[in-house]
């Protein structure tokens, strides 16, 4: 029968008519930049994270690059981040001219480990960037610790968690200086094309941003900042002020997926064998466990290569996130750093493999998924 890794059409068929009716009033008003949609998303998604300040960009990856550029990173600068995350985390911080310092990921959430953070931090250090992965907060509380001692600003690479939870009940992009989310649409809030925000409870820090979202023009045609054209659509923030009211319930759906591949795991013998490793299990295991919204699902495996192939052919969608960590990125080459300095970066990108978990997935495809993964291990 096959299932896929994300399934679209069955996302947006139910809002089709409301989708559309967003897309025509929007196309009436021919305002396409900035439009007041751009606005009242901007309000909703910062509450939504607990935050004062939306500024909606053209994707997550620009999030990043304005969240630097108004906390001033540039040459000589050097940003603390994970090696094991989508390129554009440490992509942005080079395109600033400023230098990634990879620390390694913790191997249980494979978000950074905060207990290696404070050896490299140096006197150029201006900002840490941890993402929280797959829709699973970082450890904030020992990372903030960190900034504050040394003074750095936090971006929180959000582009994968909107909505979810620290231990603490905080909201990702809500505790750090800036938060960035991403609304591709395989995210859990995703729009028709390209999008993102930066969210922040600075109030200068969210004006420097909204002005270098519009080139740093301020008043128009006058130029004291170096910005870009960075404007979310407003026919993208109209698509997503509809979706934003079925969030909740998607995660919701999103957590129940997860609870349920949990118990067949587990009924398949799969991950008393050790074949699989489930990806929540060391929240289970301390008793705390964090509000995960599962952007994605992602096991650890046995023979991961081979399982991958297997599922293909069974017409399972199946995905690595991510298979080449940055440090054996050919384009950061020149940073200098080698095979082995990361080695739970590595052994993550080596055994993890993320399985189909959206929320319209029914139980019937869950079941299917895990009993291919169980045909495997046999
Ligand atoms: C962790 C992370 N950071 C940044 C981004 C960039 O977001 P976008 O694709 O919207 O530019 C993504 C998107 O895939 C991501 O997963």
């Amino acid at each position: 029968m096959g299932v896929p890794l994300l399934d679209l059409k069955a996302h947006h068929e139910p809002l089709h008519k409301e989708i559309m009716a967003a897309l025509e009033q929007t196309f009436r008003s021919q305002a396409f930049i900035l439009g007041p949609e751009v606005g009242t998303l901007e309000e909703r998604v910062a509450a939504y994270c607990q935050s004062k300040y939306g500024i909606g960009v053209t994707s997550g990856t620009d999030a990043l690059l304005v969240a630097l550029m108004a906390l001033g990173v540039g040459p000589g600068d050097e940003v603390i981040t994970t090696p094991y995350s989508f390129f554009a985390t440490a992509g942005a911080v080079v395109r600033l001219g400023a230098k990634p310092v990879l620390v390694d990921i913790d191997s249980t959430t494979y978000n950074l480990d905060p207990t290696k953070i404070g050896s490299m931090v140096t006197a150029k250090t201006k900002a840490i960037i941890p993402v929280h992965l797959y829709g699973q907060c970082a450890d904030m509380a020992p990372i903030m610790d960190v900034a504050q001692q040394h003074n750095l600003s936090v971006i929180e690479d959000a582009a994968q968690a909107i909505g979810s939870e620290y231990r603490d009940g905080r909201r990702a992009c809500s505790m750090g200086t800036i938060g960035c989310l991403s609304f591709f649409p395989s995210k859990n809030l995703g729009c028709l094309g390209d999008g993102g925000m930066a969210v922040t409870n600075d109030p200068d820090l969210a004006e420097r941003m909204r002005v270098l979202r519009v080139h740093g023009s301020k008043p128009k045609y006058y130029h004291q900042l170096i910005g870009g054209n960075f404007r979310l659509d407003t026919i993208q923030a109209a698509v997503l002020n509809v979706k934003l009211n079925y969030l909740d319930g998607w995660t919701k759906r999103r957590q129940e997926n997860a609870h349920r591949y949990e118990a067949l795991f587990r009924q398949h013998g799969l991950t008393q064998k050790g074949n699989v490793r489930l990806p929540w299990a060391v929240y289970q295991a301390s008793g705390v466990e964090h509000y995960h919204i599962y952007n994605q699902f992602v096991l650890r495996v046995e023979r991961r290569d081979n399982l991958m192939a297997y599922l293909k052919q069974k017409g399972i969608g199946a995905e690595i996130y991510y298979p080449i960590p940055f440090h054996s990125q050919e384009c950061f080459r020149y940073l200098g750093y080698k095979e082995g300095d990361f080695p739970e970066s590595e052994g993550a990108a080596r055994e993890t493999i993320a399985i189909p978990i959206y929320p319209e997935l029914t139980a019937e495809q869950q079941t299917e998924v895990v009993e291919a993964i169980a045909a495997f291990y046999q």
